[in-house]
């Protein structure tokens, strides 16, 4: 048998594209590949891109010329460039970066094999379609490679939302659902792989519409059916937008056993005049009545969300309305960043707002965000968490695992087993984790 090509696959960005990568991986290794940690050896480079923030294709452009040299010395080195960025700049990039053979959109991964293929002729393939085809559905597991005890599952991808600032609509399409039964046999086959917790994803997981056995079904519809799956322990969503949290999904949290408690709501801003701006259509107050009821149906929930500051025309008055929102929501976790522009998105051509004090906003938000951060995981302080377990601890005798609430909890004890779930009480609070003992 010949030697296995190498692949080494460099992922950037959001779950959706480790998600990506993943399947990419799996679909190559049918023809030849094995996964590499180091470019140095790899007969094939990818990159899996994102375009959602900062210079992202600038950011492509200098990271692929540094494999000029790779190549020079194994010319039969292909690289290929996949992702948000590949979708966005298509052609461009080949014509920017001759080293590259190949440019691959999220939408085509299915296609990959036979791209490869070309590839090895000396052509350059590209495909930044929007096929109608479920390309995960021909991206098929390969015979049943063991796994972690977490994975990612994506049920939805692309947006109709069209956020002022987000690229998301335009790089990932429009807004389109799995079929529930392929999602349900996907995550019975990681279940039996050895996967205990799984975390469905989608930009708009929360609009989840995929075809069931009786017409659509909501999110909350397919996580009462994960909820059957024998062995699966957890299940987890994220990201979902507040105008598509259904009753049936809060319900859920209060109700389904596996639903762990912990929510990524983006609110993105606490200022009305910058929420409509950004064409999000809810206000701060209707945000804040919806975590109301959340909390109503599952008291210990833990909110997680996003923030954009420094958006074009926000004044210091509405950046204050976001610490308002923050104040009173008190995130256990929260993502804040400072607006970028990105070419082609509404806000791009709008008055922005001065660098320096988008940074100092910034900060002033990040401050707040990291004070209750700490606050809430000070509390957890004496309180008794389920904590699945993952790996050995950094120190000798150590294991780590995530309670709930998505803590990173670490034992003094290699007692727990890799995939189980165990009762801990946790004694201190660290800057990043948690310390427990099992119970
Ligand atoms: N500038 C800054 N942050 C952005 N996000 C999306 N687009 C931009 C942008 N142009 C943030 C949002 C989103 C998260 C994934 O990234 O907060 O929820
Ligand atoms: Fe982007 Fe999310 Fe808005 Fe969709 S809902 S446009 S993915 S920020």
């Amino acid at each position: 048998m010949s030697e296995p090509k190498k692949l080494y696959i460099k992922t950037y960005g959001c779950q959706m594209n480790v998600y990506d990568s993943e399947r990419m991986s799996e679909a190559l290794g049918g023809q030849g590949y094995v996964e590499t940690k180091s470019p140095d050896d790899a007969d094939m480079i990818l990159l899996n891109t994102c375009h959602i923030r900062e210079k992202a294709a600038e950011k492509v452009y200098s990271e692929l010329g540094r494999f000029k040299g790779l190549k020079a010395d194994n010319p039969d080195l292909k690289i290929g460039v996949a992702g948000c960025v590949a979708q966005a700049e298509g052609e461009e990039i080949m014509r920017r970066q001759p080293l590259v053979d190949l440019v691959v959109g999220p939408q085509s991964y299915h296609r990959l094999p036979e791209m490869e293929a070309k590839t090895r002729t000396g052509e350059k393939a590209l495909d930044t379609d929007f096929p109608e085809e479920d390309k995960f559905e021909k991206l098929k597991n390969r015979p049943k490679a063991k796994r972690g005890p977490t994975a990612f599952l994506t049920v939805q991808e692309g947006c109709d939302k069209f956020c002022a600032f987000c690229v998301v609509p335009y790089t990932r399409g429009a807004e389109v659902s799995r079929p529930a039964d392929r999602i349900i046999r996907e995550a019975q086959d990681l279940v039996e792989r050895g996967v205990r917790e799984i975390t469905l994803l989608g930009q708009n997981v929360n609009a989840y519409h995929g075809a069931g056995p009786n017409g659509e079904m909501t999110l909350a519809g397919l996580i009462w059916e994960l909820n059957k799956v024998d062995g699966l322990e957890r299940i987890r969503f994220t990201t979902s937008h507040p105008n598509d949290m259904s009753d049936d999904l809060i319900e859920a949290h209060g109700t389904c056993d596996k639903l762990m408690p912990y929510l990524h709501l983006p609110v993105q801003s606490g200022s009305d005049k910058i929420l409509k701006r950004m064409n999000r259509s809810h206000t701060a107050e209707s945000y804040l009545r919806l975590i109301e009821r959340i909390r109503a149906a599952r008291p210990d929930i833990l909110m997680s969300g996003d923030f954009i500051v420094g958006f074009p025309e926000e004044t210091e008055e509405d950046f204050q309305a976001t610490m308002d929102l923050v104040e009173e929501v008190r995130y256990g976790y929260a993502y804040s960043f400072k607006y970028s522009t990105r070419p082609g998105t509404p806000a791009a051509e709008r008055p922005q707002v001065d660098a320096e004090q988008a940074d100092d906003r910034l900060q002033r938000l990040q401050g707040m965000i990291t004070r209750h951060q700490r606050e809430i995981q000070e509390s957890m302080v004496g309180r008794k968490v389920s904590v699945l377990f993952e790996k050995p601890g950094r120190q000798p005798g150590q294991m780590v695992g995530k309670s709930e609430y998505l803590h990173a909890v670490h034992v003094a004890s290699d007692a727990p087993s890799v995939g189980e779930l165990r009762d801990v009480r946790i004694v201190a609070s660290g800057a990043n984790s948690l310390a427990g003992e099992l119970l």
